[in-house]
């Protein structure tokens, strides 16, 4: 199932994708107990992990991954990691060990992704091949079509056997959820905003397109494909590109 929603502003997105986000933690802890989501990193989420510290939440019920990192330590301002702990983690009481962050330690970032990978199959009791299913995983789009660190034309696109992969940006490495990882999930919520994403928009919802120069045409999960896009990003937009399938 995909639902495109276009939204007014990102107060709008940031208010719909919370609602999303609780309805699909109320399931989870209903259904397992226990809710898994992965974070999305760049700017346009931060707004919604300030909005669900402000939530009366489980917290030791809920456990938090990130779909991909820049390869920099927590408190390196480009971190994915330290920003959702300044904006939600450091507010609440959720337990340590109920955060997953990607290791990022290693002088090898291959390294980093294989520690990582055998972190998420200790986490998810998985064996050799097994892939796990999270419930929610909360994703950007580049304006080029990038989502989480699966950048156009890298190598990463084409990993299929694994949970964790290098990602790279313009020579520099990320630790990436890889796209086989990501369509396991329950539910993926993409969340645009601005006009800047325009162009990569309409290849990636185009029926028909690239998946190498745009990436976020790989995420086609099994479960439920959420597009929370603001008006900016979604003008001119062709309406049958917006359509819910
Ligand atoms: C990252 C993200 C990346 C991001 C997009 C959109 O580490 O940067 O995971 O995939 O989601 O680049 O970023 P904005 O939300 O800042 O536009």
């Amino acid at each position: 199932m995909t639902r495109v929603e276009t939204l007014p502003d990102r107060s709008a997105i940031v208010q719909r994708s919370l609602e999303l986000v609780l309805d699909n933690l109320q399931d989870a802890l209903a259904e397992r107990g226990q809710f898994t989501i992965a974070l999305a990193g760049g700017s346009t989420p931060k707004p919604l992990y300030e909005a669900i510290a402000r939530q009366d939440l489980p917290w030791g019920k809920i456990h938090v991954f990130w779909g991909d990192e820049r390869y920099v330590l927590p408190d390196h301002p480009d971190s994915n990691e330290g920003m959702a702990r300044r904006a939600w983690l450091d507010q609440v009481a959720i337990p340590s060990a109920n955060i997953h962050p990607i290791p990022t330690d290693e002088a090898d970032p291959a390294i980093a992704a294989q520690k990582h990978e055998r972190q998420l199959q200790q986490f998810f009791q998985l064996g050799a091949g097994e892939f796990p299913m999270l419930d929610v995983v909360l994703l950007g789009i580049g304006d080029d079509g990038h989502t989480a660190s699966l950048f156009p034309r890298t190598e990463a696109l084409t990993v299929r056997d694994r949970l964790i992969t290098v990602g790279n940006k313009d020579g520099q490495p990320r630790i990436t959820f890889t796209a086989p990882l990501i369509n396991r999930a329950r539910t993926v919520i993409f969340l645009v905003t601005g006009a800047s994403k325009q162009n990569a928009l309409a290849h990636v919802l185009a029926e028909i397109g690239d998946e190498t120069a745009y990436p976020a045409r790989l995420i086609q999960p099994q479960g439920q494909l959420w597009w929370l896009l603001d008006q900016a990003a979604a003008e001119n937009l062709d309406p049958s590109l917006l359509a819910s399938k």
